[in-house]
């Protein structure tokens, strides 16, 4: 029996109405709990009864990209550990690889509560969080301490996602995120350059050809140890602009795109009011993540897949619940999903839930790897 769908999400959701951000914070601290004294008990048992239940380990679903091992192709997206301060336990809860931040140069406190929203009938979530976070050199702190420990204990990729501080102009972008990168550069095993969250003024202007390859430039010129780093975009762009930004991963040498972030559109919602605010999505700023998300990512990632023949790297996020969702994903050219919403609503169990089927899928066409199913439908025309 599935616990968490069956009480915790009834009690907390439904019944309690529990703020999810007071939640989230809670699930963080326990999880950073685990984290940081998992080497010894009860922590340490706990630690061994979630990977006994959570983890699934199967030699078809390992790849080796850019230089990186991925035990399995399920990640945690950026934004749930926004201070790196659970690295250690990702992997226990079933993760392939986590993306820790985003991360700013500088910390902030980010937009004023309330600003994160679930939208149960839509299965989706609405944030204007605003990169509420410690600042890069707590971070780095954080990491480095662990570090020692990371190496023995993290069997998965960790990534790090850089954004701009809310007080540095968007003309001097570029130095804010090579601030960043300077002091993470060595604790992250990619990076992500993300421009595309909706809640920092002006940041999506920054996904703007001229302004990308400003930022580019300057953290590929300081990038020594060759770290991978990728662009994540908006799902909100026009087909242009996403070929503008795959020339430019091509131009810096990116290891890939991560498709996408949130969307500001609203259409075909069917929450009419948000009941913390009493005011419709329509009218409540931020970005909208979840099963609305879900058909937009995909077609971004097939565009992308499409356009590059396959040969640039994609990590597919939005809107993934079931096995389904991901085999889509998957099928449609990313080498690699990361979920957040869907892992609110469905729980711990879900990355499990995923990488069973995707193991199914494999049998049922006749595959031996997961990665000879990215792309399988990249092909695919729109609508089919
Ligand atoms: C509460 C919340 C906070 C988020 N914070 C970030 C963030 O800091 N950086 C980022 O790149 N994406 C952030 N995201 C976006 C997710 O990483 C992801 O791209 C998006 O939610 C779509 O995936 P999903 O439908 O599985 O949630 C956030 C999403 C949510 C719901």
């Amino acid at each position: 029996m599935d616990i968490y769908r069956v009480a915790f999400r009834p009690l907390f959701f439904t019944l309690l109405k529990t703020d999810p951000e007071w939640l989230h914070q809670q699930t963080i601290r326990s999880l950073s709990w685990l984290s940081q004294t998992s080497d010894r008990p009860p922590a340490s048992w706990v630690k061994q009864r979630l990977q006994q239940s959570l983890c699934l380990d199967d030699a078809r679903l390992e790849q080796t990209l850019f230089g990186l091992k991925f035990p399995n192709p399920v990640g945690l997206a950026a934004g749930f550990d926004k201070d790196g301060v659970a690295a250690h336990i990702w992997s226990s809860l079933g993760f392939g690889f986590a993306e820790l931040g985003t991360v700013t140069y500088h910390p902030q406190p980010g937009n004023p509560p309330p600003r994160l929203f679930r939208l149960p009938l839509d299965k989706a979530a609405l944030n204007r969080m605003g990169f509420n976070n410690c600042g890069a050199a707590a971070m780095a702190e954080k990491l480095a301490h662990s570090t020692h420990e990371l190496t023995l204990s993290v069997p998965i990729p960790l990534g790090i996602n850089l954004g701009k501080s809310k007080i540095t102009p968007l003309d001097a972008a570029a130095q804010d995120y090579l601030n960043s990168f300077q002091l993470l550069q060595g604790l992250g095993d990619y990076f992500v350059v993300n421009v595309s969250s909706p809640n920092t003024p002006g940041l999506r202007s920054l996904q703007d050809a001229s302004m990308l390859s400003n930022i580019l430039d300057l953290l590929q010129q300081e990038n020594e140890t060759q770290k991978p780093i990728f662009v994540k975009i908006a799902p909100d762009l026009e087909w242009d602009a996403i070929a503008d930004i795959i020339t430019l991963a091509k131009t810096y040498k990116l290891a890939g795109i991560i498709a996408t972030n949130t969307t500001i559109r609203r259409d075909g919602l069917k929450t009419q009011v948000i009941e913390q605010t009493g005011k419709s999505p329509q009218e409540e700023a931020g970005g909208i993540s979840g099963a609305p998300l879900g058909d937009r990512s995909t077609e971004v990632i097939r565009f992308i897949w499409q356009q590059t023949q396959g040969t640039l790297p994609i990590i597919g996020v939005g809107g993934i619940f079931t096995p389904e969702d991901a085999w889509e994903k998957i099928t449609a050219g990313a080498s690699l999903i990361q979920v957040y919403t869907g892992w609110i609503y469905e729980g711990p169990l879900m990355v499990r839930r995923i990488l069973t089927g995707l193991l199914a899928k494999l049998e049922e066409n006749g595959l031996t790897s997961i990665s000879e199913a990215v792309g399988l439908q990249g092909n695919r025309e729109k609508g089919n």
